[in-house]
């Protein structure tokens, strides 16, 4: 099954298969995602806001949530080398 992911503000859209990595998404959009812990789960730095997620996500695993607590990143934000493409997004970030 596919979904399609737009990153705002750009307007960039990807389809991808369901279970895609949301980082892996970004990356085929061409857009870079700041990260430095090599996508280990554990800097949070690739923390992006969804906008909408009229698809639906999986909720946060214990380990992308004690990452965003550790390095004080609000739980609303997913961290994208932690959450899969299950639905059709709608993605942001600071510094897109
Ligand atoms: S890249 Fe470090 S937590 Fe995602």
């Amino acid at each position: 099954m596919r979904a399609r992911v737009r990153f705002e503000p750009s307007g960039r859209t990807v389809d991808v298969e369901t279970g895609t990595l949301l980082l892996d998404a970004a990356r085929a959009a061409g857009l870079p995602v700041a990260r430095a812990c090599g996508a280990s789960g554990l800097c949070a730095r690739c923390a992006l806001v969804i906008v909408d997620e009229a698809g639906g996500l999986v909720a946060a695993s214990e380990d992308e949530t004690r990452a965003k607590q550790r390095n004080r990143v609000s739980d609303a934000l997913r961290l994208a080398c932690k959450t899969t493409v299950e639905g059709d997004l709608v993605v942001t970030a600071e510094y897109w």
